[in-house]
């Protein structure tokens, strides 16, 4: 994304660095309004609602469906044919890899790759096991949902905030991990204990009248849960070390409060804002069997014959009347002649592609570049995070360089899961992607030993791991488009070029998620439709 700054938490502005992306997307566009690099919000207002292509548009035009050729069988590429087919244009789709869907990838036993150093993986999940390398939570906003509507891909909740999940900061001195709910409490117990203090003293009668200050104060008591002198002195939103049960059996709270120095310097705060954010609250959701059921359904309303795998694109040419795309596949070269292309390829592939699009395309494209991301998945032979933990999917955090662990949202009480025991970004991507996958494993697995103990060692079966800047014909997990995918100097990528439309998340104010690759395509294909209507 832009380097444009919304004003978000410090959280959540560091994650998104951390990630390689800034700027919310709402914040950044009204700033770019406000900068005049964007459409304004009446502009914006005007926007029709997306209207798909249909074959009656044709009637009494004199036009018919072109043949267009889309180089790219990602989210945006598969979008943009399926879309085009509905009036019944004549699409095909060139697709590198040996699957369809990009960086829509999930990974079952079975399933072969190659990284570009050569480490070669087969996962040996068992039946019913799979984890999703790429995308793997869908907010409720976004199109991607429609779209699984629309095609039949049945949805179910993706859990991505969980108060019995862990924190852990290792570099803050912690030796043990503190569950968020816990973490919560102490936090905004403190936060609400000193403000609720101030407030009382009067250190705020500048900024509030009395009426307010008293509704301030309400809100602190209960927001904190603090006690008649305003102290914060935690209490069962901590947690219990044995819960409450029948008679006899009260329950006992969670062990000493910490001081709120020890609070504020464990740093545990900073994960909060994430769930706030306007693409990470919950409720999330994901495919039901893995998020490449949205490719395979668009596959198959395209029709298969219609996708080419193994088919990597070698030149682009603009022939004037038409476009030419030449591809290698199966050793041989092949070239497909057709009246419109749309490019779908990520754009550090593209830029890569000879092609006589002009400088101007091609300037565009170098100037977007790719960042680093990686997961692990580990098998368990049992789910003991559920029965050891009482941990039912959901997020642990940590300052350790796995960042991020997921529990599994689906299969619950099932025998067996897939933890991701590493999701992260940048240089710590890079570090694991440049050991072997069983290095990868070993490292992997000692940091979740820190947090969960031995059974994150004992209990594993296997292992898969998958890095996107290291993935051929990807490389990269996404991209960062310095100024927003509206600054001038992508126009050359936003108008067509010649007869060559662009489309892909990289293109989009939601980069790094599929409701980008599949709104991107939608303006594509409106673009192109338009175009055969009144040409
Ligand atoms: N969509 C990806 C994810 O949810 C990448 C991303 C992370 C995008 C954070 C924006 C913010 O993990």
């Amino acid at each position: 994304m832009a380097q444009l700054q919304s004003r978000p938490a410090a959280s959540r502005r560091s994650f998104l660095r951390s990630v390689g992306l800034t700027g919310g997307a709402g914040a950044m566009f009204a700033t770019m309004g406000a900068l005049g690099l964007a459409p304004t919000a009446q502009a914006a207002q005007r926007e029709q609602p997306y209207r798909a292509p249909g074959p009656g548009d044709f009637t009494l035009t004199g036009r018919a469906a072109a043949k267009v050729v889309v180089v790219g069988g990602g989210i945006a590429g598969l979008t943009a044919a399926y879309e085009l087919g509905k009036a019944g244009y004549d699409c095909t789709v060139l697709e590198a890899r040996d699957r369809a869907g990009g960086r829509n990838f999930t990974v079952r036993g079975g399933d072969t790759t190659v990284d570009l150093y050569g480490n070669r993986q087969t996962a040996r999940f068992t039946a019913g096991q799979y984890m999703n390398a790429g995308p793997a939570r869908i907010p409720q906003w976004m199109v991607t949902l429609d779209y699984c509507r629309e095609l039949g891909v049945p949805v179910e909740v993706f859990t991505n905030s969980n108060a019995d999940a862990y924190l852990y900061n290792e570099s803050a001195g912690m030796t043990a991990p503190v569950r968020y709910r816990t973490a919560k409490a102490d936090v905004y117990g403190y936060v609400s204990e000193l403000l609720a203090k101030a407030t009382d003293k009067g250190a705020l009668d500048a900024e509030l009248t009395s009426a307010d200050r008293e509704r301030l104060m309400e809100f602190l008591k209960d927001w904190g849960e603090l006690g008649d002198t305003l102290t914060y002195e935690g209490g069962e939103r901590r947690g219990y070390s044995v819960v409450p049960a029948a008679a006899g059996t009260p329950g006992v709270l969670l062990g000493d409060v910490p001081a709120a120095s020890e609070v504020f310097a464990s740093g545990i705060g900073r994960y909060f804002s994430f769930e706030f954010g306007f693409d990470q609250a919950m409720l999330m959701f994901q495919p039901v069997g893995g998020m490449d059921r949205i490719p395979r359904a668009l596959t198959k309303a395209i029709g298969a014959h219609r996708v080419r795998t193994g088919a990597a694109v070698t030149k682009i040419t603009d022939t004037g009347g038409g476009v030419t795309v030449t591809y290698t596949q199966g050793g041989r070269t092949r070239a497909v002649d057709a009246d419109y292309c749309v490019a779908a390829l990520p754009p550090n592939i593209l830029a890569k592609i000879p092609h006589n699009l002009g400088s101007g395309v091609q300037s565009a494209l170098e100037a977007i570049t790719p960042s680093s991301a990686g997961k692990i998945g580990l098998e368990y032979r049992s789910r003991w995070w559920e029965l050891d933990h009482r941990i039912y999917g959901g997020i642990t955090e940590t300052d350790l360089d796995v960042t991020h662990i997921w529990h599994p949202s689906y299969g619950f009480h099932g025998e067996r899961g897939v933890v991701i025991g590493y999701y992260n970004y940048g240089t710590d991507a890079d570090a694991y992607a440049q050991l072997t996958p069983k290095e990868r494993e070993r490292r992997a697995v000692a940091a979740g030993v820190k947090i969960y103990g031995d059974a994150y060692r004992t209990e594993l079966a296997s292992s898969f791991s998958h890095h996107w800047r290291q993935t051929p014909h990807l490389e990269a997990a996404w991209h960062s488009t310095p100024g927003g995918p509206d600054h001038v100097r992508y126009r050359p990528l936003n108008e067509p070029a010649g007869r060559v439309h662009f489309a892909g998340d990289w293109l989009s104010y939601t980069d790094a998620w599929q409701h980008g690759a599949f709104t991107s395509a939608r303006r594509a294909v409106t673009a192109l439709h338009a175009r055969v209507l009144s040409s």
